[in-house]
C-alpha cells in the first residue's frame, strides 16, 4: 500500500486528481492537506469522502509542525503538491500571499520530505518522490509562433507566476544539493467540472446563465492552450509513477484557442440549449489585465515520448461536459458566489 500526501486537494485539479487515483488504482492511500480557502470545497469530493483509504487534514502547508507530524505519523511516500494561491487576478492585488504559499509552503513541504525520507547522504528510501505541479506561466509568454519546451528559459510576468517559478526553482535546488527524488510538472490552462468560477469558463458560463455582461479582457485574441483537468491527472499518476527523478515534464493539448473563441463558444451552447436570449450582445471588451501574456502553448513532446501519455479528450467533447456539468450543478455555483465572491468580482470589475 502506498500513501500520497496530496495538497490542495480540495481545489479544482487536486479535487479531480484524488478522484482520478481512487477509480484507477485499488492499493493506495491519500492523505489530503488542505486550508480550504476560498477556492477549497470539501463539496468537490463528496463522492470519495467516506472512502476508507482517504484522510482529510485541515490546515496550512506553511505550517511545518503539521506537515512534518504528518509524515511522521502517515508514513508518506510521496508527495503530490497542487496546493497553491493559482489565480492571477488575484496575484496583481495581493501578491504577499501568494509568496507565502506558493514558495515558502513549497519550502515548508521539500524540508518535511527530505528530512523524513533521507536515510543517508545523497540517500532516500526507495520509491519516494515529490511531485511539484506546476504552469506553463512560468515560461512568460509566447509570439505568434513556436511552443514552450522545457527547455525555455523561465521567465514569468505576474506575481502568481512568479512565486511558482520560484518555488519551482526551490524545488530544483533541493534535488541539484540534497538530491531528493523530485519532479516539476508545467501544464496548460485546465478546465471541467468544479473550477472556481473567478476563472475564464466557469466566469463565463455563469454570468451568461445570469445575462450579465461577459467582461472580456482587452481585444479577446490572447491564446490560451487548454486541457480538460482529467487528462491533466492521468499525466501527474504518469510522472509520479515513472518520470525520471530530476525532470520537468510539459503538459498540454495542443488546443490552443483565443479567449473570445471561447466565450463565443460558450455562448452559442447556452443559446442554442439553454435560453436563445444568450447571445454575443453580453460580450464586453473591458480593459486588459496589467502585463497579459499573450499567447501560451505547450510542447509536450518529452512526456508522450518518455511515459506515454496523450490527452485523450477532444476539446468538443470536453466544453460540452463542462457546460453540462455547471448546468447540472446550479446549485453548486451559487453557494461558491456567495459571500466572498461578490466582494472579490466587485474589486476586480467593477470599475473596468
Ligand atoms: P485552486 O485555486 O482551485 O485550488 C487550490 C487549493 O489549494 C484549494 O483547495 C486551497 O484551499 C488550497 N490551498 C491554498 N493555500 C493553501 C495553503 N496555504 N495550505 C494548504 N492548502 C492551501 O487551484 P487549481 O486550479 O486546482 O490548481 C492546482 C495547482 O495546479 C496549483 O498549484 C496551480 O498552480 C497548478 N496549475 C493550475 C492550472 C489551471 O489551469 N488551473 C494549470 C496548471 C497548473
Ligand atoms: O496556463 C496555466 C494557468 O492557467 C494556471 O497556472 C493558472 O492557475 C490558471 O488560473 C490559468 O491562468 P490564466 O490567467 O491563463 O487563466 P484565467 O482563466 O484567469 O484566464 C484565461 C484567459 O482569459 C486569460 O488570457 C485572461 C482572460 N480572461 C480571464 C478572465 C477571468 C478574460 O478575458 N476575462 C476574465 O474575466
Amino acid at each position: 500500500m502506498v500513501t500520497i500526501l496530496v495538497t490542495g486537494g480540495a481545489g479544482f485539479i487536486g479535487s479531480a486528481f484524488i478522484k482520478y487515483m481512487f477509480k484507477n488504482h485499488g492499493d493506495i492511500q491519500i492523505v489530503n492537506l488542505d486550508l480550504l480557502t476560498y477556492a477549497g470545497n470539501l463539496e468537490n469530493l463528496k463522492s470519495i469522502e467516506k472512502d476508507e483509504r482517504y484522510r482529510f487534514v485541515h490546515g496550512d502547508i506553511c505550517d511545518r509542525e503539521l506537515v512534518s507530524g504528518l509524515f511522521k505519523s502517515s508514513a508518506i511516500d510521496s508527495v503530490v503538491h497542487f496546493a497553491a494561491e493559482s489565480h492571477v487576478d488575484r496575484s496583481i492585488r495581493t501578491p504577499d500571499v501568494f509568496v507565502k504559499t506558493n514558495v515558502l509552503g513549497t519550502l515548508s513541504l521539500l524540508d518535511a520530505a527530505k528530512a523524513a525520507w533521507q536515510t543517508g547522504e545523497d540517500a532516500y528510501k526507495p520509491g519516494v518522490k515529490f511531485v511539484q505541479v506546476s504552469t506553463d506561466e512560468v515560461y512568460g509568454s509566447l509570439g505568434a509562433e513556436g511552443f514552450f519546451t522545457e527547455n525555455t528559459p523561465l521567465d514569468p510576468h505576474s506575481p502568481y507566476s512568479a512565486s511558482k517559478a520560484a518555488a519551482d526553482l526551490m524545488v530544483k535546488a533541493y534535488a541539484d544539493t540534497y538530491k531528493l527524488p523530485v519532479n516539476i510538472t508545467r501544464c496548460s490552462n485546465n478546465y471541467g467540472p468544479y473550477q472556481f468560477p473567478e476563472k475564464l469558463i466557469p466566469l463565463m458560463i455563469n454570468n451568461a446563465l445570469a445575462h450579465k455582461p461577459l467582461p472580456v479582457y482587452g481585444d479577446g485574441l490572447q491564446i490560451r492552450d487548454w486541457l480538460f483537468v482529467d487528462d491533466h491527472c492521468k499525466a501527474i499518476e504518469m510522472v509520479l509513477r515513472n518520470g525520471r527523478p530530476g525532470e520537468v515534464y510539459n503538459i498540454g493539448g495542443h488546443n490552443e484557442r483565443t479567449n473570445i473563441t471561447i466565450v463565443k463558444t460558450i455562448l452559442e451552447y447556452l443559446g442554442r440549449n439553454v435560453d436563445a436570449s444568450i447571445d454575443e450582445t453580453l460580450i464586453r471588451n473591458v480593459q486588459d489585465r496589467k502585463g497579459h501574456d499573450r499567447r501560451y502553448g505547450i510542447d509536450s513532446a518529452k512526456i508522450t515520448a518518455e511515459l506515454g501519455w496523450t490527452p485523450e479528450t477532444g476539446f468538443e467533447t470536453g466544453i460540452v461536459k463542462t457546460i453540462d456539468w455547471y448546468l447540472s450543478n446550479k446549485d453548486w455555483m451559487e453557494r461558491v458566489t456567495s459571500g466572498e465572491y461578490q466582494h472579490y468580482y466587485e474589486a476586480v470589475y467593477g470599475g473596468k
